[in-house]
């Protein structure tokens, strides 16, 4: 995903609308709107103070939701409801990997309200585990310790997990894949140690004999205008009205974002890190 450097990070972006084309209809000058870069092709851009963004890939905000939080529920939000969608969470028994991060935190709640019988959140500090309990999480455990698939058994009486929404990749997925049920399903969104990834004999018989499924997620590929529109349109109306909560992290002018980039790395962050312009 990284475009070649040098280059203008950054794939969506909050703000109010300074111009339109001659053919855009429905927005104008001066709204409030959400741009999604990421949609329209492009993983950059974004760490700017005006940028173009193609119409179709535009979402107005409603009044009381601030830009920051717009943010924070593009990539992670649809990311989140998209996942939701392709493997649903209803009376299943869920474990969410980094529980506390963007996409994370989200996908805890999302979970719940679609009707979860159990969410099992993983993160790796205590304060993480009581952030994630503290936006329903009916569990949470540490998957930095060793042998943790044995917990999430402990904590679903034996049966293990039936979906796992999987973003770490290596040693988590090996371990992830002991801790799920038979016919248990594994989505794996993200890999941050995807040079870590590899499965063995052992892993792979398990997988066949237990009838167990491993799925690749992405947003993007899914996302026309219409999709985009309507999941945001859906997840801003829910934080406006307080039925989702989001957490932002941190936000540091934009001048500082390397500030931002060294915090995210540091694992120290919960939710969204946001720049301002
Ligand atoms: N498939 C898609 O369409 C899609 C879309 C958006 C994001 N993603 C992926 O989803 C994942 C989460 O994204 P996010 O935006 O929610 O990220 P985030 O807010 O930065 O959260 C990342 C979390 O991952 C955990 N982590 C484990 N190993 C880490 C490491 N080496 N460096 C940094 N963090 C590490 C940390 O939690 P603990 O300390 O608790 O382990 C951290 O809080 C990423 O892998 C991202 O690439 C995929």
């Amino acid at each position: 995903m990284t475009p070649p450097l040098p280059s203008i990070l950054g794939a969506e972006v909050a703000g109010i609308v300074e111009a339109v084309g001659t053919e855009v209809e429905g927005i104008a000058p001066g709204d409030r709107v959400a741009g999604s870069v990421f949609a329209a092709g492009q993983s950059f851009g974004g760490y700017a103070e005006y940028v173009v963004c193609d119409a179709g890939f535009v979402t107005p905000i409603p009044d009381q939701l601030p830009f920051e939080h717009a943010v924070a529920l593009m990539v992670q939000g649809l990311t989140a409801f998209h996942l939701l969608q392709q493997a649903p969470a209803a009376d299943k028994r869920v474990m969410i990997s980094a529980a506390a991060g963007g996409v994370g935190s989200l996908l805890v709640q999302l979970a719940k309200r679609a009707g979860a019988k159990q969410v099992i959140a993983a993160a790796s500090t205590e304060d993480k585990r009581e952030f994630a309990r503290s936006l329903g999480a009916d569990a949470a455990i540490d998957y930095t310790a060793d042998d943790w698939s044995q917990a999430v058994r402990r904590q679903t009486d034996g049966h293990g997990a039936d979906i796992m929404y999987e973003s770490i990749g290596g040693a988590v997925v090996r371990e992830g894949l002991k801790a799920l049920a038979p016919l248990g399903q594994m989505v794996i969104y993200g890999s941050l140690n995807i040079l870590d990834f590899s499965l063995g004999v052992p892993d792979l018989l398990g997988l066949i004999f237990q009838n167990q499924t491993i799925t690749g997620f992405a947003t993007a590929p899914l996302l026309t205008p219409k999709s985009l529109q309507d999941g945001l349109t859906h997840l801003f109306g829910m934080a406006a009205a307080g039925e989702l909560a989001v957490t932002i992290g941190g936000v540091y002018p934009l001048k500082d974002a390397g500030e931002a980039h060294r915090a995210l790395e540091s694992r120290h962050t919960r939710g969204k890190i946001v720049l301002a312009a």
